[in-house]
C-alpha cells in the first residue's frame, strides 16, 4: 500500500491502490441529476451558477471594489472574525501554503497532529517548505488530543515551537476535532505558538469561531460548505499572525498576506482575481444569510445524524471512533472485511449516478465516504442513502437493509422541532 509521503509526490486518486479501470457507465443512467455525494466539491446551487454566468466585469472598477467589500463583510460573519481575511485564487492546498509561508520561516518548528490523510498532507507540505515538524502520531478515527499538544508545548522551555497546526474536520475520516481545546492547551502551557486551523470541510457547515476560539490563521476554500466550484482559498489572520509575518526573512510573493490585504483594503487584488467565482461567492454568502448560519449548522447536524442512523442500521462501522467527534459534513463508512469499497462505490455510480467519496491513504478500498455538506436537503440525502441501500441488496455486504428507514425516522424526530425558514 502506498501511503502519502512514500514518494515525493503521489496521486490522491490512486494512493493506496493500484491503478484501476472504472466500469463503463450505463449511459441510460444519465437521466436525472447526478447526486454529488462526495465530501467536496459539493453541489453548486442554481443561484450561484446563475451569478457566476454573468459577464465578467473590470476588476479595477468601482463596481468590483463594491463586490469585494460586500464579500469581505459576509465572510467575517462566516469565519466569525472582525479581523483580516485574505482571498487567494487557489484550492485549499494553496491556502495551506499561504498560511505556512507567511507566518513561518524555513527551519522553524511546528506541531501537527495526525488526524488522517489531510493532516499528513499538510505535514508533508510543511516538510517540503523546510519547516521542522513535530508530528503527533495518532490513530485515524480519533480527533486532536489537546492534552498531548499541551505536554509537548510545556516541554518546549525555549519556546522554539512557532505554531500548532490542526485540521478541524478531517475529511478522510469524518472526525471533527475540538479546536477550542487546542487554544486552551496552548494557553495552559503558557506558550506563544500560533494556532493554525484547517477548516476546509467545516467552514459554513458546522460551528467554527475564529475570534472566540483564539485562532491565528484559519485556512479554508470555496468548494465545500461555501457551495462554490473549486478555485478560491482563504486565510483569516489574527493581528499576532500578521505581526509574525512581518519578521519572516523570505517574504512570499504570490501568497503574500501583506500584498493581499493592501489590495483588498481598496477592494482589489494584487493580481487578476477570479471575478466570476467572486460573483458566485457573493451569492453563496447571500444564501447562507437567507438560511441563517446557525440554521445551516442545524441542517448539517440533522443530515449527519440521519446518515449515521442509516450506517448503524446497515450494520457498518464509521471510521470515527469517538462518539462526540462525528463530523456533520461527512461520514466515512467502513466496509466489512473482504468487501471492496471502491468496487461498491463504482457500482453505486454506474447504477444510480450517485457519486460517493473514496477511502483515502490507508483507508483506500476499505472505506467509502458520504458527503452531506453544502447545498443539500433531506430528500437529496435520502435519495443517496437509497441508492446505497439498493446497491447493498444482493451485494453480500449488508447485514440489514433498513438504513433508509432509520434515516427517515431520525429526520422525522428532528424536523418537527425546526420551524422552516427560522433564523
Ligand atoms: C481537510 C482538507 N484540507 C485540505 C484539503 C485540500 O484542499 P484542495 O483539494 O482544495 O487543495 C482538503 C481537500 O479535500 C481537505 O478536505
Amino acid at each position: 500500500m502506498v501511503e502519502p509521503g512514500a514518494g515525493r509526490w503521489h496521486n490522491p486518486n490512486t494512493v493506496g491502490r493500484s491503478e484501476e479501470t472504472e466500469p463503463m457507465r450505463d449511459k441510460s443512467r444519465d437521466i436525472g441529476r447526478q447526486l454529488l455525494q462526495i465530501p467536496g466539491p459539493t453541489n453548486v446551487p442554481e443561484r450561484v451558477l446563475r451569478a457566476i454566468a454573468r459577464p465578467t466585469i473590470d476588476h479595477r472598477s468601482p463596481e468590483f471594489a463594491d463586490l469585494t467589500r460586500r464579500i469581505l463583510d459576509g465572510l467575517k460573519l462566516i469565519f466569525k472574525t472582525s479581523g483580516a481575511i485574505c482571498i487567494f485564487p487557489s484550492s485549499g492546498t494553496g491556502a495551506w501554503e499561504a498560511a505556512l509561508v507567511n507566518a513561518l520561516a524555513p527551519g522553524e518548528r511546528v506541531v501537527m497532529f495526525e488526524t488522517g490523510y489531510f493532516a499528513k498532507l499538510w505535514r508533508e507540505m510543511a516538510g517540503r517548505l523546510g519547516l521542522q515538524v513535530d508530528f503527533i502520531e495518532s490513530t485515524w478515527g480519533n480527533g486532536v488530543d489537546a492534552g498531548r499538544i499541551e505536554a509537548l508545548l510545556a516541554d518546549d522551555r525555549d519556546k522554539q515551537i512557532k505554531a500548532v497546526c490542526v485540521v478541524h474536520n478531517e475529511t478522510s475520516t469524518g472526525v471533527a476535532s475540538d479546536v477550542a481545546s487546542v487554544r486552551r492547551a496552548i494557553d495552559g502551557a503558557r506558550h506563544p505558538a500560533l494556532l493554525m486551523v484547517d477548516t476546509v470541510s467545516s467552514l459554513a457547515s458546522f460551528d467554527f469561531r475564529h475570534d472566540d476560539w483564539g485562532i491565528d490563521v484559519t485556512v479554508s476554500c470555496s468548494q465545500k460548505g461555501l457551495m462554490l466550484p473549486p478555485g478560491i482559498g482563504f486565510n483569516a489572520v489574527s493581528a499576532k499572525a500578521l505581526a509574525a509575518a512581518k519578521t519572516t526573512p523570505n517574504a512570499p510573493s504570490y501568497w503574500s498576506w501583506e500584498a493581499a490585504l493592501a489590495a483588498l483594503g481598496g477592494g482589489g487584488f494584487p493580481y487578476t482575481p477570479p471575478t466570476n467565482l467572486l460573483f458566485g461567492l457573493a451569492e453563496a454568502i447571500a444564501m447562507i444569510e437567507d438560511e441563517g448560519l446557525e440554521n445551516t449548522f442545524r441542517r448539517h447536524a440533522r443530515l449527519g445524524r440521519a446518515t449515521r442512523a442509516a450506517v448503524a442500521a446497515w450494520g457498518f462501522d464509521t471510521v470515527c471512533r469517538q462518539h462526540d467527534c462525528h463530523s456533520d459534513s461527512l461520514t466515512a463508512v467502513v466496509m466489512p472485511e473482504g468487501v471492496d469499497a471502491d468496487a461498491f462505490r463504482q457500482r453505486v455510480r454506474a447504477r444510480f449516478n450517485v457519486a460517493l467519496g473514496n477511502g483515502l491513504g490507508k483507508l483506500a478500498g476499505r472505506v467509502f465516504r458520504i458527503g452531506h455538506l453544502g447545498d443539500i436537503n433531506e430528500p437529496m440525502l435520502i435519495g443517496a442513502l437509497s441508492a446505497i441501500e439498493m446497491s447493498l441488496a444482493g451485494d453480500g455486504a449488508a447485514r440489514e437493509g433498513r438504513g433508509v428507514t432509520a434515516a427517515i425516522e431520525a429526520l422525522a424526530d428532528e424536523t418537527s422541532s425546526v420551524p422552516a425558514g427560522s433564523k
